[in-house]
């Protein structure tokens, strides 16, 4: 699982054990990022229909969503999983781009991802392409040399940056689901119905795009013209490709959109207490829907927040910020079925009108790489 801003590695239990309650057999994990949602839903024996705007969030969904476990043949998966680890490293974009001018990885490693992704690239019409270019990106993220996102990269080598590129096989979940790539805004309606519907928007205006860019040519495989410390693809700076979630002025109202047109019995929507919209906005917006419960997690916030961001020379570029958050679940739909579905989680309830009645402990670092030290990025 790649590190990931915003990932819901720790509210995946309660997220995963709303949908068991509510008896699920559909359900839309709409802003899929790293599936890591979806995948807890279709392990739970859902149909699930993952989107996102970027290419690689559809990759990994193609792999992790779209991917029938029981399809696959596993004896050639771990066969071409063994053919690329043996492939020799020859030095390309990603040697030069990002190992030579800005340091993500290591060289010794960039010219193996080169060579790996090169060979996949003449095998795109094969069905385990999703799932051997989801290995290698994984691989990638497991020997970089970030704190978690690719606006900057450590100014020292991380320590997992010296270990060997290994690709392994993912870990591939049994039937059907879809994987698509759009705009939320343009495309939620026309998805279908579901059961269970789960949005998990932007927060903030830092877009994916630019956080993630490395993935994304990664996926791409186009030879971006690039720009700045980070070397990041030419659109990241193209305000036409922003998401109107990235932008103070335009998100409440994309929100409002999506959880209005968004076909689904019960809505679940993650936001935390450091955005645009403020929880009592939130509630306005899902009672849309109907009936709405609300609950809260003590978290802490993504490295970066932390350390601070540093130029190339050294300098301190911002100041860090608050170090907890409180990440919310809003649960929408008939007053019945939400009032059982958090039934268990009185401890984390928040009345309606913003009060907190308790808000839980125990969640940490979202996107923490587990290294500390500055970056150097722009
Ligand atoms: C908070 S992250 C989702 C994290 C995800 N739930 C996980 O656990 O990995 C928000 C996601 O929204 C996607 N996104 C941003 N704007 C979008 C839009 N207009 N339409 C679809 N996806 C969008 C981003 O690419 C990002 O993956």
């Amino acid at each position: 699982m790649i590190k990931y801003l915003g990932s819901k590695r720790r509210l995946v239990p309660v997220i995963e054990d709303l949908l068991v309650r509510s008896g699920a057999r559909t359900a839309l994990d709409l802003f899929s990022g790293t599936t890591r949602v979806g995948r807890a839903f279709k392990a739970r024996g859902a149909r699930v229909t993952a989107l996102d705007s970027t290419r690689y969030a559809e990759m990994l969904a193609r792999c992790y969503i779209a991917t029938d476990a029981t399809q696959v043949d596993g004896d050639r998966l771990t066969a071409e999983v063994a053919r690329l680890n043996a492939l020799p490293g020859r030095p390309g974009y990603v040697t030069a781009t990002f190992c030579q001018t800005a340091r993500f990885f290591q060289p010794f490693n960039g010219e193996r991802i080169d060579a790996v992704r090169d060979d996949l690239e003449t095998r795109r019409d094969d069905p385990l392409f999703p799932v051997l270019v989801t290995s290698l990106l994984e691989a990638a993220d497991r020997v970089d040399s970030t704190t978690g996102i690719q606006m900057a990269y450590l100014k020292q080598w991380s320590d997992r940056s010296h270990k060997a590129l290994e690709l392994r096989v993912p870990d591939l979940i049994d039937g059907p689901g879809e994987a698509v790539r759009g705009d939320a805004l343009q495309m939620t309606g026309s998805l279908g119905s579901f059961d269970l519907a789960y949005l998990d928007p932007p927060y903030n205006q830092h877009r994916y795009l630019a956080n993630y860019h490395v993935w994304e040519t990664l996926v791409a495989w186009d030879d971006p013209e690039h720009y700045g410390v980070a070397q990041k693809r030419i659109e990241c700076r193209d305000p036409t490709a922003a998401s109107a979630f990235n932008a103070k002025a335009s998100m409440p109202t994309a929100l409002r959109q999506v959880v209005k047109e968004v076909n689904a019995r019960v809505l679940v929507l993650s936001y935390n207490d450091e955005s645009w919209m403020g929880l009592d906005d939130l509630v306005a917006a899902c009672q849309l829907r109907g009936h709405v419960a609300v609950l809260g997690f003590d978290s802490t916030r993504y490295v970066g927040a932390r350390i601070g961001i540093y130029d190339p020379s050294g300098r301190p570029v911002g100041t860090p910020g608050r170090l907890r958050n409180v990440e919310y679940l809003l649960v929408a739909g008939d007053e019945a079925t939400v009032e059982h579905l958090v039934a268990p989680y009185a401890e984390a309830r928040i009345t309606v009108d913003g009060h907190q009645e308790g808000v839980t402990g125990g969640l940490t670092a979202q996107a923490g790489a587990g290294d500390s030290g500055h970056t150097a990025g722009a």
